[in-house]
């Protein structure tokens, strides 16, 4: 047996290597890899493939390290058949032991390169979750998702995507990213983009069905759609943006011209509002945390891509913030407006800016004093 103590997570055991990540991205400490921060973004995976539902599906969790999310999917997904497959030899000692652990019998151990696993079989789910940015990867998860299957694909390169390291974001993803109170829900498009432009070659579009930024990593679910015309409709929902900072002025346009340099970004949805609904937190191993998160993904405006924050909007117009909460529900009468997922401190609302802008006047503490 490998070295390494055993957790629980969710219903699933798993050895993991004593020497292991707890916060923050996460580094390889031993010479296998495990984030305990992660078990999040795993709790996600398990309720969405549930809320999936479908009576057989063939997963393939191609960067699997200690097989964690694999056992889990394996082991607290009824009807799935699971590859939990890492190009490191050292790995699979520890997934062997975490398929014995389990007694799981759907659930294989596989030592391959992915590139070469996803032209040797295709998947209805395949799972990307590597070391920064999966763009060398998306090209072969494509070729390895079956028809009408699913892309699950995680990026930590957080800085290129998110306009702190902007000529990084312009090799991997040939994007102009967005620097400041925007930059988290444009990262996450920017991925999105580029998984879209992918598929594309191949003649298929997306859907997406979830989509998120939490800790330090973006995170995205699509479901493929097949054919030259289904790729077409998802290359229209790209576009560029223009953020004046002085007014805080935003615009989208289709093509990019001198005032909108920003992106390509996936101006489309970022979920499925029929998927959030049945996707249930109980009995996860952060149960708090995913009804925390699913509220917000529920209750956000799915159909704006304008992401304003409380500090900007204090900073720009010299005034205190009101509370977020109080706020929200007052542009609500006025119009349409949510949280965002991304921070606690930013909102979207449908209400165009110069009128956003007096009514943070009319509620900042500042006007009563
Ligand atoms: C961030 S870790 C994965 C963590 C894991 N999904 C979890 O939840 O604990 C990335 C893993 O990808 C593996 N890897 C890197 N390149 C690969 C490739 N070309 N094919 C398959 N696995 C690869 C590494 O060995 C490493 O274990």
């Amino acid at each position: 047996m490998p070295e390494g103590s055993v957790i629980r997570e969710g219903s699933t055991d798993i050895l993991v290597p004593i020497d292991h990540s707890v916060h923050g991205p996460g580094k390889k400490m031993g010479s296998v890899f495990f984030n305990e921060q992660m078990s999040f973004n795993r709790d996600v995976s398990v309720m969405f493939l549930r809320a999936i539902g479908r009576d057989r599906m063939t997963v393939a969790d191609a960067m699997t390290a200690t097989g964690s999310r694999a056992v889990r999917i394996a082991n607290e997904v009824p009807g799935t058949e699971v590859t939990a497959n890492d190009i490191s030899p050292s790995a699979i000692p520890y997934i062997e032991e975490n398929i014995r652990l389990n007694s799981l019998s759907n659930c294989i151990a596989s030592n391959k390169n992915l590139h070469i696993l996803f032209t040797e079989e295709s998947y209805d789910y395949v799972d990307l979750d590597p070391f920064g940015s999966p763009v060398p990867y998306i090209q072969s998860a494509v070729r390895g998702c079956a028809k009408h299957g699913i892309l699950a694909i995680t990026a930590t390169d957080t800085a290129p995507l998110a306009g702190a390291h902007s000529p990084k974001c312009r090799r991997r993803y040939q994007c102009e990213p967005v620097r400041g109170y925007m930059c988290h829900e444009s990262g996450l498009r920017i991925l999105m983009c580029n998984i879209a432009r992918e598929l594309a070659k191949f003649d298929r579009g997306m859907k997406p069905l979830l989509s998120f930024y939490a800790d330090h990593y973006f995170r995205t679910y699509v479901q493929v759609t097949e054919g030259a015309k289904a790729a077409d409709d998802s290359l229209a929902q790209l576009g560029y943006m223009g953020h004046d900072d002085s007014t805080m002025e935003r615009s989208i346009s289709k093509l990019p011209d001198a005032d909108h340099r920003l992106g390509p970004f996936w101006m489309g949805p970022l979920h499925d509002a029929g998927l959030l609904g049945r996707m249930d937190p109980a009995g996860m191993a952060e149960e708090k945390r995913c009804s925390k998160y699913l509220d917000l993904w529920r209750n956000e405006l799915d159909d704006q891509v304008y992401v304003y924050d409380m500090s900007e909007m204090s900073s720009h117009l010299r005034m205190s913030p009101p509370r977020i909460d109080d706020f929200i529900l007052m542009l609500n009468e006025h119009g349409r407006a949510s949280k965002s997922h991304v921070s606690p401190t930013c909102f979207k609302t449908d209400i165009p800016l110069e009128e956003l802008k007096v009514l943070y006047r009319e509620s900042s503490p500042d006007r009563s004093r």
